[in-house]
């Protein structure tokens, strides 16, 4: 009997895990079992990647060790320096400048990593990349707008750091909870494309650096991390007035081409993750009276459910409908989305690979073989 194939592993269980569960039918996700609004709301990211990577919350004490041991991690080394200025000066995207200086940090690594044959090294070299992710791409964003970068500064948290090293100023309050709250949602979700990548890769005993890459690349993609930036990239073009938000939507919809922002193969209703951007979209609209963003993404989001029944149809906004009009209230700039995605992500990738590690087996499907058998090789001047 031939088997079904299920292109895109849509639906396939490959293993187990104890880091996130994704409800698709009723729109829950958890976190090492915390729902994500409790931790969205009183957790700090440091708080979720230790979950995500110790399996329990952490003691005050065990927080505080935690984050002096990130913090003293994010300076960068001269090589990754030398190296952003060089991909700033070719006006290389962000997103692709954070996937080789991510590879190149290997270079100054303090020992060379080990794969899985060491975990307690995997976790540690793993730490030290989610701790060097923000300043790469603040470092990054500044070199390539001709400014000094920032140093990193280990008195402020994760989120806060990263703002300040992105603006050249300590960001308040509201915007580093927001940004916190931000890198939680976003930093686990299953086996998701990104986190499969780094897996396999990981399967086959590769470093961690190796996995982080493959999760960076994952990411970049428009079906995956991309589409929050299509979605600003979309809101912009429909506050420049060219279109009402609504024939936006009719012309995309008529056209066949996707909605960014819609849709997700596990999500059969809205993801809660777009539920808390929403919430928050609101409540810093209200705050700077700029209510621009949220009129748009409503627009959109009657047409598409009104007109075209959407939800009936199981395709709802996802988490990256509305993340992009939060970045945007804080000032981030547009090409920063996906790469803020894959900070974030960076502490699924690294526990993710962790987990997998604990019961390693090389990451080896197969595909069915449709093609000829048996042709009679010509050789080339007969051909
Ligand atoms: N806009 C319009 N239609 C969409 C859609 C979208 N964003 N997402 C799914 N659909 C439709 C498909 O056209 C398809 O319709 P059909 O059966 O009539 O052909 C149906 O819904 C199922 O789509 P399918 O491609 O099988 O779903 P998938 O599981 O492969 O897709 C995504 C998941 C995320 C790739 C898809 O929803 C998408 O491309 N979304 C836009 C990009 C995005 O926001 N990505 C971020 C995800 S977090």
């Amino acid at each position: 009997m031939v088997e079904r194939l299920r292109r895109g592993l849509e639906g396939v269980v490959v293993d187990e895990t104890t880091l996130s569960d994704v409800d698709g039918s009723t729109g829950r996700l958890v976190y090492r079992g915390y729902g994500i609004d409790d931790l969205a709301a009183r957790a700090s990211f440091e708080e979720v990647l230790y979950l995500l990577w110790h399996g329990s919350l952490p003691t005050e004490a065990e927080l505080d060790q935690f984050r002096e041991a990130v913090a003293a991690d994010r300076e960068l080394d001269s090589t990754v320096r030398e190296l952003l200025a060089g991909l700033a000066a070719d006006d290389e995207a962000p997103i692709a400048a954070l996937r080789t200086a991510v590879s190149a940090l290997s270079a100054t690594a303090p020992t060379d990593a080990t794969g899985a044959h060491d975990r307690a090294d995997t976790r540690r070299q793993g730490r030290r990349i989610a701790a060097k992710v923000p300043t790469i791409l603040a470092t990054y964003h500044r070199l390539r707008r001709g400014q000094e970068p920032v140093s990193p500064d280990e008195t402020y948290g994760y989120a806060a750091d990263f703002l300040r090293m992105l603006t050249g100023d300590p960001p308040d309050e509201v915007a580093a909870d927001t940004f916190d709250m931000a890198l939680t949602i976003h930093a686990d979700h299953g086996f998701n494309a990104s986190t499969f990548a780094a897996i396999t890769v990981a399967s086959t005993f590769a470093d961690i650096y190796s996995a982080v890459v493959a999760g960076v690349g994952a990411l970049s993609g428009p079906l995956h991390g991309g589409a929050n930036q299509d979605v600003i990239e979309a809101l912009t073009e429909i506050d420049d007035a060219t279109q009402s938000a609504t024939e936006w939507a009719r012309t995309r919809a008529e056209s066949g081409e996707r909605i960014p922002g819609w849709g997700h193969r596990v999500y059969e209703v809205t993801d809660p993750r777009a539920e808390i951007l929403r919430t928050k979209l609101e409540a810093l609209s209200d705050a700077d009276g700029d209510r621009r963003w949220l009129e748009y993404t409503r627009a959109i989001e009657a047409y598409l459910t009104e007109e075209l029944s959407f939800l009936e149809k199981g395709i709802a906004p996802n988490v990256d409908f509305y993340s992009g009009a939060v970045y945007h209230k804080l000032g981030i700039p547009e090409d920063m989305y996906t790469p803020i995605f894959a900070m974030a992500r960076t502490g699924g990738w690294v526990g993710h690979v962790l987990e997998y590690q604990a019961h390693n087996r090389l990451i080896r499907p197969r595909a069915r073989y449709v093609g000829p058998t048996d042709r009679t090789f010509v050789p080339l001047g007969r051909r």
